[in-house]
């Protein structure tokens, strides 16, 4: 059985062995893996540990300031890095999934160098956990998809990695951050991928695509929320909307429209590895759909994705 306090021990006796009196690089992402990973290095290593919260542009809807709202109120010093326009222009132009992802990672370890020069780090402390690696691929397995964390990572990167979190998996994280003292809308929170909604728009991503998607994710989120507060379904793994890069003809009054399509997604999971697409009542997604319509002028169409994984993954890309 795994024990988190037990866990807890051990890692941060792992994290001060490989630091040593070096310095060290963390980032927190506003999931839980990278928080938790950072209040143990926190633990671990006081006084010689740098910790930033890069964003992307790829984050959902005022996620900088929740982010930031919840280090702060557990002590957790963020160093805000804004690279919003660096992300975006990098993207420019790319719509093969795992360049994108490769691109993401890169830019990341970019921002960490850059980071760490002006503070004399030498390792970068990161999150990642069991299933990460696994789908990353390499020792014989397939590369499913190449996590921004694990094969996302450039190969001549100057920093050298510590993770702590490796052989965990999500549920296991969770217990870890509970036992932590991270209050729950950390521990609890829904996983969000670390390309964020970079992975969630299908194919070439630009400032317009990305605010569709914000949108969307926050009405995806607060009717289920609302729908699982009022008892009517239990709260999935996970819930969000993608968007597919092809426009479909609609009407609205009496008017021709051409439009995106918004994908609803919601999944049950223990682990992230396997998933089942959850039975949302059609009500709530009937409601979902004229919210995104109503409220997104540029989707015309929304449809509900009742692919389990396999053979699907949870995110599109
Ligand atoms: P997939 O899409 O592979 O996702 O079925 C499994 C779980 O992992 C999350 N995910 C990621 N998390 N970096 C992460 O930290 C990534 O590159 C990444 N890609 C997917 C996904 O949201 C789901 O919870």
């Amino acid at each position: 059985m795994f024990e988190p306090k037990k866990f807890i021990e051990q890692a941060i006796g792992e994290i001060r062995k490989t630091i040593g009196k070096e310095k060290a690089i963390t980032a927190v992402s506003g999931g839980v893996d990278s928080f938790v990973a950072a209040t143990l290095a926190a633990k671990a290593i006081p006084g010689q540990l740098h910790i930033v919260y890069v964003n992307n542009g790829l984050m959902r809807k005022g996620e900088t300031e929740k982010v930031t709202e919840t280090a702060n109120a557990v002590g957790v010093n963020l160093n805000v890095v804004n690279a919003q326009s660096r992300f975006l222009e990098s993207l420019k132009g790319i719509t093969d999934p795992e360049e994108k992802r490769k691109i993401i990672g890169e830019v990341f370890v970019r921002i960490f160098e850059e980071e760490a020069r002006g503070h004399k780090v030498k390792f970068l402390i990161q999150g990642t956990i069991a299933p990460d690696w696994i789908e990353s691929g390499g020792m014989g397995r397939d590369t499913i998809k190449s996590h921004h964390n694990v094969g996302g990572l450039p190969e001549d990167m100057d920093l050298s990695l510590c993770e702590p979190l490796r052989e965990l998996y999500k549920h296991e994280v969770r217990a870890v951050g509970k036992e932590l003292g991270l209050p729950e809308i950390i521990h609890q929170r829904q996983p969000f991928p670390g390309p964020g909604l970079g992975v969630r728009i299908v194919g070439e991503v630009n400032e317009e695509k990305v605010k569709i998607v914000q949108e969307a994710c926050e009405i995806v989120e607060n009717e289920v929320d609302n729908a699982s507060a009022a008892g009517k379904i239990e709260k999935p793994w996970q819930y969000f909307a993608a968007l597919l890069p092809s426009k479909t003809v609609g009407v609205r009054g009496d008017e021709r429209s051409y439009q995106y399509t918004v994908v609803v997604r919601a999944v049950r999971s223990l682990d992230g590895m396997t998933a089942n697409f959850s039975h949302i009542p059609a009500d709530v997604l009937g409601r979902i759909s004229t919210r995104i319509t109503n409220e997104i002028p540029a989707v015309g169409r929304v449809v509900y994705d009742i692919t389990n994984k396999p053979p699907g993954t949870i995110e599109m890309e």
